[in-house]
């Protein structure tokens, strides 16, 4: 383990501690996990990329790698230590400290494009069903025709039902992740 690595997991155990129900892991994404995420978006589709809960950053390092610029990437993160991290490891990305479950206070005063993709890294399965679906209905009005919202989880089922004209599929399953983790894709149908 390099001393960075060894670094954000300290960093994501103090933020677990401090806020168990919205970190809602014991460590940061494997880079597998990162990768399959990433995988999801297409670099060459124009327009905005949004990362919702970049944590120490690991799925926003494999949004980069994958071809991204980093002026097209967003973060909204709502841990001031985690925003103040990720602001600091990646120079021209734009950081938001905010709440990704008021994405229209959060994201105001920023251009209206619809987003290219759209990843979420929050612990959605702790969070009650009508708080996750604010969260879908703010996400899914927030995309382009065709792009996916990308989200891991857990658990065997994805975490939230699409609503009336999206649909879901489960596009990896990351066995080797601790603990292991499937990525769900939500599209208009
Ligand atoms: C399970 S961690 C995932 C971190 C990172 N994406 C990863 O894969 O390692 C959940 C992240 O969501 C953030 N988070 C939780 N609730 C949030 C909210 N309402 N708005 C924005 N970020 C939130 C947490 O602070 C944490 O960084």
């Amino acid at each position: 383990m390099t001393a960075s690595t060894l670094a954000d997991n300290l960093r994501f155990l103090r933020a677990l501690v401090a806020r168990p129900k919205n970190v809602g892991a014991v460590f940061p994404s494997g880079p597998a996990l990162a990768r399959a995420i990433a995988r999801q978006i297409d670099p060459l589709q124009d327009g905005p990329v949004l990362e919702l809960g970049p944590g120490t950053g690991v799925v926003t390092a494999a949004i980069l790698e994958r071809g991204v610029a980093p002026e097209r990437l967003t973060l909204v993160e709502f841990d001031e230590n985690f925003a103040r991290h990720n602001t600091a490891r990646f120079p021209g990305v734009h950081v938001i400290q905010g709440d990704a479950f008021n994405l229209e206070h959060t994201l105001l005063g920023r251009p209206h494009l619809p987003f290219c993709a759209i990843v979420s890294g929050l612990p959605l399965l702790n969070f009650p069903v009508a708080m996750r679906r604010r969260l879908m209905d703010g996400v899914l009005t927030r995309l382009a025709p065709g792009a996916p919202f990308i989200q891991f989880s857990y658990g065997t089922q994805a975490p939230v039902a699409p609503p009336p004209g999206f649909r879901v599929t489960r596009a990896a399953m990351v066995w080797i992740n601790i603990p292991p983790a499937r990525v769900w894709v939500y599209r208009r149908a």
